[in-house]
């Protein structure tokens, strides 16, 4: 446990005195002293600056307004008069990021308090480094090279991914990792059909948008790998796994995103490809039918990484503010509401799309009337509906939240690319009109058009 001893003293106070309170003070505390603090001005006290050598601490002071700042448990009227601050001593732990163990022990001349520092992060270097692979990984479906990928760098991936928290250290995965030109064509032709099934369900902007883009790498890259997920591993206990089971997929998707920062790191390329249903993969790769697809990824040297997402750079979808996406506490408390948001004269965020795409938001009916790839149906009722991508079903807790949901929709239609909404209520409720009024709320907050169907 590292300490932190906070200071105030009387100028020329003798060493013996402060080194007494310090060893008194110390003597039921347990870690290693790493830093003396005081307030700004004490620097060249001589038993300051000598007990921090016999510790072998660091010394730092703050300001009167740094130790102003902070709610000491002891503060002083006197002390306040003599510093400007009701507390040096506490308050110094305080400021240093410290939580207090031993408060306010005196002296005539010096007065100390200790604090546990909470366990340091890394230096801002190795920070910078971590954020930067973070924000530097990319999808990478183009620019792949005709380049082998060492056996030592792949391992090195892979012990990236092994490494990755996993329910009850269950660690559900397996990397099936393919070279094979023959299978690569199999999974390759997988993926084909699955692109011109989804070519076919999409209105015909979206599909024209569609078009131009590259969603898989499977022959490009040297190497594919599959990551696969064992919902029984580990048997029966596994700790953490009971009351949701679909920690153990979380854990696998986990191990990816481990794969996908190293590969960044180490300049390799990863696209994951989802364009398959994971049955039609296990019977290509052979799995045993215990073993599920998690995610099917190209991986191998690259000639660039892109600096935004492809899917940002072509237009076809934004990314969403982190704004909407932070609540506090509970459900739909943001900095800043949905509402008030979407009210301000100038948006906060330009999700705008010249894509000339248009949905038809249908408030009420059901799968029946999907009748055009442009319709959406919405449902309020209090029953989820049977699983359809056609239909989106937000039961709210009250009109307020109907229409906060409503705004919310029209935003991330205009996430997705859409330019102008069609909408028709066909459900006579209240709530059915709050949602409506939030559409048209948050379509022009968006930058939409919309109209009644
Ligand atoms: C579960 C999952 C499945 C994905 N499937 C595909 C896919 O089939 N084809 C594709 O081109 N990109 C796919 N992607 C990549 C996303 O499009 C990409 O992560 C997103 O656009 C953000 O870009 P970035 O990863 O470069 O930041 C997938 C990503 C994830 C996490």
């Amino acid at each position: 446990m590292k300490l932190v001893i906070g200071i105030g003293l009387r100028g020329g106070t003798s060493y013996e005195e402060l080194t007494a309170l310090v060893r008194h003070a110390l003597r039921d505390v347990t870690g290693d002293v790493d830093l003396i603090a005081t307030r700004t001005g004490r620097e060249q006290e001589p038993a300051l600056q000598r007990l921090a050598q016999d510790l072998n601490a660091d010394f730092r002071t703050f300001e009167t307004h740094e130790l102003a700042a902070q709610s000491p448990p002891t503060p002083s009227e006197k002390v306040q008069h003599h510093t400007g601050t009701p507390s040096v001593a506490e308050a110094a732990v305080l400021a240093a990021g410290a939580h207090l163990v031993v408060t306010k022990q005196q002296t005539p001349n010096a007065t100390i308090a200790i604090g546990h520092l909470p366990a340091p992060g890394y230096d801002a270097a190795a920070r910078a480094t971590v954020h930067r692979v973070i924000a530097e990984r990319r999808d990478v479906r183009r620019g792949f090279l005709d380049l082998s990928v060492d056996d030592r760098l792949l391992t090195r991936v892979l012990e990236a991914a092994h490494r990755a928290p996993s329910v009850g250290l269950s660690q559900p995965w397996d990397f099936l990792v393919i070279r094979d030109l023959a299978t690569r064509r199999k999974v390759h032709e997988l993926a084909t059909v699955q692109r011109d099934a989804f070519a076919a369900s999409l209105p015909d902007e979206r599909r024209a948008a569609f078009d131009g883009l590259k969603i898989e790498a499977i022959l490009d890259a040297p190497v594919n790998i599959a990551v696969t997920c064992d919902p029984g591993r580990g048997g029966r206990h596994v700790l953490g796994r009971h009351a949701d089971p679909r920690t153990t997929w979380f854990s696998a998707a986990i191990a990816i995103q481990n794969l996908w920062l190293a590969a960044r790191a180490e300049g390799l390329g990863v696209g994951w490809v989802s364009f398959f249903t994971p049955e039609e993969v296990a019977g290509v790769l052979g799995l045993p039918a215990h073993i599920e697809l998690v995610g099917y990824l190209c991986v191998g040297h690259v000639d660039e990484f892109a600096s935004a997402p492809e899917l940002v750079r072509s237009g076809w979808a934004k990314r969403r503010p982190l704004t909407w996406a932070v609540h506090h506490e509970t459900w739909g408390h943001r900095d800043i509401s949905i509402h008030e948001e979407a009210l301000q004269a100038t948006p906060a965020h330009d999700i705008s799309q010249a894509s000339g795409q248009t949905v038809n938001v249908i408030i009420g009916g059901d799968a029946t009337s999907l009748r055009n790839p442009e319709d959406l149906v919405v449902q309020l009722g209090a029953v989820k509906p049977p699983s359809d991508f056609g239909i989106v079903w937000r039961h709210a807790r009250t009109n307020h939240e109907a229409t906060e949901f409503g705004i919310e929709l029209a935003r991330d239609l205009a996430l997705q690319g859409i330019a102008h909404l069609r909408v028709r209520v066909t459900d006579r409720t209240e709530q059915a009109e709050a949602f409506a009024r939030g559409i048209a709320t948050g379509a022009s907050a968006s930058g939409l058009t919309h109209s009644p169907a």
